[in-house]
């Protein structure tokens, strides 16, 4: 029954414990805090403020100059399209025969077809190619841009 005082050793353990979990908890707690809050604060700030205000003014027409049938689409069709795709082409070389653009009322019926065979770089209309990067940016001001039907 001599041996009763030989566990002092519990004391030591039960102190580092805590002090572990302590400085752990510490750590963790510095690093997402502060960063977290900063960065979302911030950004959203930012989209908020230029989405609002400025909208209206930044489309992709709000600076484009006005060209249509008369000003440019007329030549364009005539000099690049019209000699497969008029209804007077001795030869159509193998272009559909709905496919005609004898006017901006026949051309503007096939507006989305042709915004993506010939606004788009490299173009597959026409299809041994021949437009300038100028023709195919006009070509997306005519009809993205101006009043349909003009
Ligand atoms: C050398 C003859 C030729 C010329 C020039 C030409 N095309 Fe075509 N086009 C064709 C042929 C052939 C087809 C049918 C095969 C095809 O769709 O690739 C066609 C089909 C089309 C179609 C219908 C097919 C689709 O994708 O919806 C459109 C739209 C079109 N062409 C637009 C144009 C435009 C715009 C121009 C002028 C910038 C043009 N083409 C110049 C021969 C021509």
């Amino acid at each position: 029954m001599t041996r009763r005082r030989g566990t002092p050793t519990r004391t030591p353990t039960r102190t580092r414990t805590p002090t572990l979990a302590l400085a752990l908890a510490l750590g963790c707690g510095a690093e997402e805090g502060p960063k977290g809050a900063v960065g979302e604060d911030s950004a959203a700030g930012g989209v908020v403020d230029s989405g609002g205000e400025g909208a209206q003014d930044t489309g992709p027409c709000a600076e484009v100059p006005l060209v249509n049938w008369d000003t440019f689409g007329a030549g364009f069709v005539l000099h690049h399209c019209q000699g497969c795709h008029a209804s007077t082409t001795p030869d159509r070389y193998g272009a559909p025969p709905e496919v005609t653009f004898d006017d901006k009322e026949q051309t503007w019926a096939w507006r989305d077809r042709i915004l993506e065979r010939s606004a788009v770089d490299p173009p597959t209309m026409p299809p041994a190619g021949g437009t300038s990067a100028d023709d195919r940016v006009r070509l997306r001001w005519w009809l993205e841009c101006a009043p349909e039907g003009t």
